[in-house]
């Protein structure tokens, strides 16, 4: 099969593999983290503010759909439908990665405007590896308009690939592309978290937003293991970061850089428990992928509907009436997350 023959093929795996893998079931660990609800909340459910600042623009909701696909043709009916879903939910939407756009754009450019032309008006992400130049990025800019740019973090993932990279010298690409393109960057792990070393890292070299995505929910490590039939790793899928272990790792950088929590994200709970922990907005990608491919993009609708209904009233439980105060709620942990504070200096 040719190259690029491949690089599509790989994205037909990817949407085909992760749906395979979804479980309801998450291991990010939200569930050793607990909200204590208000018993005098002293406010009216229909004054509950969900409204969210990302990046400097003011979205409905403190929920965005994370980076998934693009570059082939069942990417390009994915990104149709989850363009729609995102402009009638008003929130952000990134793009997959955008390399392959970069190596064939005539073959591949509709599978990635089809975000923008759906959502005209919308907040879209660009997406590209974080061995791609500053040209390659703004390119991938430009194509989108988009309103801010993801350089994804994946060692794992290309560590598990059988055509992935072997060379890992990212930081001063992440630099040169940080001071030069147009938009905002956000650097993101795909679901293997960030320690507070990296976050020091990205820190020095200019970056001021970063998504943790940590483990919890899709897991490349798996994914990649089912492509790879020489190289099996599933068994290192409590390896990496959870997403609250890399949220708590985050606490000491909260105040100077915006975090954003994806990875493993299930339920309205979750993500109030990730606002809570830091997070300014909340990224999802297993979860919608699995509505859109297993039901249809109106049952998507109806669930991410419902989704909103309930993030209102956990507010309403825990007696916030905006985004800001979710941050005020008691919250508590449990002894093994304790423990990991403790051994990780975390206070
Ligand atoms: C991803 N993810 C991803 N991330 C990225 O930055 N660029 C990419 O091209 C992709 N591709 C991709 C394909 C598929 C099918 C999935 C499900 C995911 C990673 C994604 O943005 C996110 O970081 C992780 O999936 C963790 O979040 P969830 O899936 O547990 O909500």
């Amino acid at each position: 099969m040719p190259k690029q023959d491949a690089q599509m093929q790989r994205k037909v795996e990817h949407l085909f593999l992760a749906e395979k893998f979804f479980t309801d079931e998450s291991f990010a660990d939200f569930d050793s983290v607990r909200l204590l609800h208000d018993a005098l909340p002293e406010l009216r459910l229909q004054d509950i503010d969900l409204s969210t600042n990302f990046l400097g623009s003011k979205m409905a909701l403190p929920i965005y759909f994370n980076a998934i696909t693009g570059g082939s043709r069942q990417s390009a009916q994915f990104n149709e439908e989850l363009s729609q879903l995102a402009h009638k939910l008003s929130i952000p939407v990134s793009s997959g990665s955008m390399g392959v756009y970069l190596r064939l754009p005539a073959e591949t450019k509709a599978s990635f405007t089809t975000l923008r032309e759906n959502n005209p008006d919308g907040f879209v992400m660009a997406n590209v590896s974080a061995k791609a130049n500053a040209t390659q990025a703004q390119e991938t800019i430009d194509l989108l308009h988009a309103n801010a740019l993801q350089i994804h973090l994946n060692v794992l993932q290309e560590l598990a690939m059988p055509e992935g990279d072997q060379e890992f010298f990212w930081l001063d690409n992440i630099k040169d592309i940080v001071s030069h393109v147009s938009v905002p960057v956000i650097v993101k792990e795909v679901g293997f978290g960030i320690s507070q070393k990296n976050l020091a890292q990205l820190y020095r070299v200019g970056v001021r937003n970063v998504d943790i995505s940590g483990f919890g929910g899709t897991d490349f490590a798996q994914i990649e293991s089912a492509r790879n039939h020489e190289l099996d790793l599933t068994y290192l899928d409590r390896f990496s970061l959870s997403t609250v272990e890399s949220l708590l790792e985050s606490l000491p950088y909260q105040n100077k850089m915006t975090i954003f929590a994806s990875g493993g994200v299930r339920t309205p709970m979750d993500v109030i428990k990730a606002i809570r922990m830091g997070a300014s907005a909340v990224g999802m990608s297993g979860l919608v992928l699995h509505h859109l491919q297993k039901y249809s993009l109106s049952e998507a609708e109806i669930f991410f509907d419902e989704f909103t209904k309930q993030l209102r009233l956990i507010m309403a439980a825990i007696g916030a009436k905006s985004i800001a105060d979710i941050k005020k709620a008691p919250i508590v942990f449990d002894e093994n997350l304790i423990n990991y504070m403790k051994q990780r200096n975390i206070n």
